[in-house]
């Protein structure tokens, strides 16, 4: 069932896990995810960036993971990602979008805040949820840029919170977008001190990459939203090659099934490292 973001961050923050929140492209992606949402009983959220909308149009990608979240068992929320313009985060809204993110992370701070509490507004207006962002996540959610790591000052987080009331905040501790040249040292005691000093649920964007020892860390240290995007995209293509490499893929729709387990594996493999399993 389609769920407003807000409940699924609750429900994390009472029993202490996290939501994983999974971007999708296509049909075949967004079919693999609400299967592992489904089959491990679990919460979750579909979500798309506005710099993919070049190759998903939002008119057109947008009804269909509306539709899919109303008729999956599990409750699921449908989230724009990344949202740059207003004009796309209404549109996102208009077509029934549960949850979106305004990013102004490259702004000063008094203008990020100006231009969320005017996305807040609207939101409003369909009781949807508010994501934002402050210090810069690395890298930049389509690889396009190479967007340098700044990492979050407690000090602004109180004060975003306080000033804008937003339903989730993302912060930056190290992480980045995209696959990591190293293993990412994430700064713990930058996250401990904002979950401390904040009690707005926190997200972590770039989660490929991230370890599993590192991600149940955050999930018990108020990250309450965790995104993963490069590593589905990746799970699709290796599994559709692998496919090809054994001959298993004899027509179009032997190609369809193959993505469609790409993503589902994926996903699989990350709601049980987030403990959002049997919690649907
Ligand atoms: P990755 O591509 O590193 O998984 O990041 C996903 C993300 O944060 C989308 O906003």
């Amino acid at each position: 069932m389609l769920v407003n973001m807000r409940e699924l961050l609750a429900d994390a923050e009472e029993k202490d896990y996290a939501v994983g929140s999974f971007s999708v492209a296509n049909m075949e992606m967004v079919l693999g995810a609400i299967k592992a949402f489904e089959e491990l009983n679990s919460p979750a959220i579909l979500q798309i960036a506005e710099v993919r909308l070049k190759q998903s149009p939002l008119e057109v990608i947008g009804p269909l993971m509306v539709a899919a979240a109303k008729n999956a068992k599990t409750p699921v929320a449908v989230h724009f990602d990344h949202g740059k313009t207003m004009e796309k985060i209404g549109q996102a809204l208009d077509l029934g979008f549960t949850s979106v993110m305004f990013d102004g992370s490259h702004l000063p701070l008094d203008e990020n805040i100006e231009m969320t509490k005017a996305v807040k507004a609207l939101a409003d207006m369909t009781n949807a949820a508010v994501e934002a962002e402050i210090g810069c996540v690395g890298g930049s959610e389509d690889g396009s840029e190479d967007i340098a790591i700044n990492c979050t000052r407690p000090e602004d987080a109180v004060r975003f919170e306080s000033e804008t009331g937003v339903d989730a905040l993302a912060i930056a501790i190290g992480n980045a977008h995209g696959n990591y040249k190293s293993t990412p040292k994430l700064r713990f005691d930058i996250l401990e001190e904002v979950d401390r000093l904040t009690k707005v649920p926190l997200v972590l964007h770039g989660g490929t990459g991230i370890t599993p020892d590192d991600f149940i860390r955050c999930s018990h240290t108020g990250i309450k939203k965790i995104n993963i995007a490069t590593a589905t995209f990746d799970s699709v293509e290796k599994t559709v090659r692998e496919c090809y490499n054994e001959n298993s893929i004899n027509g179009y729709y032997d190609l369809q099934a193959a993505e469609v387990e790409g993503a589902y594996q994926n996903v699989k493999k990350h709601i049980l490292i987030f403990g959002s399993d049997n919690k649907a």
